[in-house]
C-alpha cells in the first residue's frame, strides 16, 4: 500500500492490470496492420463533450435538434451560431495523450512494415484533434469542423475563422452561396467512398482497436463486424460497456488517455 491515505482510492485513480497491459503491448508489437474507430470519447479528457454524456447540450438544445438539413433550411443563422460555439470551444483545446499515442503507433507501424498505413483511424469525430496529434492515415466518416461545403457549387474548403462570420457565403466567384459545415448531419448519407474505404481497412487489420465509442451509430458501429469477419482481434477501450462489448476479445473499463500510452 503506498502513502498514508487510509486505503481512501480517489475516483480518477486508474490501476491497470499489469498481465493486460503486456498482453495488449506484445499484440500491438508484432501486429503489422492496425485499425482503429473512435468516437467522442477518445476526445473527451482534452475536454470535448460527449454526445450521449452530459454537457452535450447547447443552450438547452441536443446536437440532434440542430445537426440537420432540416434545421438548416430552417434556421441556417441558428445552426451557424451553434457550430460557431463549438469551434471556438475547440479552438482552446488541444490532442490528449490517447491522440499522440496512436499518433505515435502509426509512425512505429511504418518502421516496421516500411509504408504508411499500417495504422487507419477511422473516426466519428469532426473535432480534428488525430490530424492535430500527427495522424495522417486518416477517414473522418462524419466530416471535419474546420471545413465549410457550398450549398451552391459543393466546393470544400478549409476554414479555420474563429469566430466565423454569420452567415458565411462562398468565395469562389460567381458562386457566393451560402456555406454550410462539411459535417455529414444526421439523416445524411456518409461521403461517398469513404465507408467502402473503411471495409476494407477494418477487414484487413490483424488489431482493431475501438475506443470512445457509444457503438450505437450506423453504420460506424459495423466496422467492428467486418474487421472481425477479417480475422481482427477487437479490443475495446471505454469507461461504460457498450452494445459492442460482449462481441470483443478485449472490452476494457478505462479512459483513454490513461490506457493508450500504457500499451503503445
Ligand atoms: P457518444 O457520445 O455516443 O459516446 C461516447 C462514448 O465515449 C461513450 O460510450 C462513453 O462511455 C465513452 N467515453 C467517455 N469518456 C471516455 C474516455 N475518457 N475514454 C474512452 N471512452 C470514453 O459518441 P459517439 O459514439 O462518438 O454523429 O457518437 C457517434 C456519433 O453520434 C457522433 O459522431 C455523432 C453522434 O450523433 C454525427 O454527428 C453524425
Amino acid at each position: 500500500m503506498q502513502g498514508d491515505t487510509e486505503g481512501a482510492v480517489p475516483e480518477q485513480a486508474f490501476i491497470p492490470d499489469r498481465v493486460l497491459i503486456e498482453d495488449l503491448q506484445v499484440r500491438l508489437a508484432r501486429a503489422r496492420k492496425v485499425a482503429v474507430l473512435s468516437g467522442a470519447g477518445i476526445s473527451a479528457e482534452s475536454g470535448v463533450p460527449t454526445f450521449r454524456g452530459s454537457g452535450g447540450l447547447w443552450q438547452g438544445r441536443r446536437a440532434e435538434e440542430l445537426a440537420t438539413p432540416e434545421a438548416f433550411n430552417r434556421d441556417p443563422k441558428l445552426v451557424w451560431e451553434f457550430y460557431d460555439y463549438r469551434r471556438r470551444a475547440l479552438s482552446e483545446l488541444s490532442p490528449n495523450p490517447a491522440h499522440i499515442a496512436l499518433a505515435g503507433l502509426a509512425e512505429k507501424l511504418i518502421d516496421r512494415d516500411a509504408k504508411e498505413g499500417g495504422l487507419t483511424i477511422i473516426t466519428q469525430n469532426v473535432d480534428g484533434l488525430h490530424r492535430s496529434a500527427g495522424s495522417k492515415a486518416l477517414l473522418e466518416l462524419h466530416g471535419n469542423i474546420w471545413r465549410v461545403r457550398c450549398t451552391g457549387c459543393g466546393a470544400v474548403t478549409e476554414n479555420r475563422d474563429v469566430p466565423i462570420e454569420i452567415l458565411p457565403y462562398c468565395r469562389l466567384s460567381p458562386c457566393k452561396e451560402l456555406l454550410r459545415p462539411d459535417i455529414v448531419w444526421f439523416g445524411e448519407m456518409l461521403p461517398e467512398g469513404i465507408f467502402e474505404e473503411a471495409c476494407r481497412v477494418a477487414a484487413a487489420a490483424d488489431i482493431m482497436l475501438i475506443i470512445g465509442t457509444s457503438g450505437v451509430v450506423q453504420p460506424a458501429a459495423s466496422l467492428a463486424g467486418y474487421a472481425r469477419a477479417g480475422g481482427a482481434y477487437l479490443i475495446e477501450i471505454n469507461p461504460e460497456k457498450t452494445p459492442l462489448s460482449e462481441s470483443m476479445d478485449q472490452s476494457i473499463t478505462a479512459k483513454a488517455a490513461q490506457l493508450l500510452p500504457l500499451i503503445i
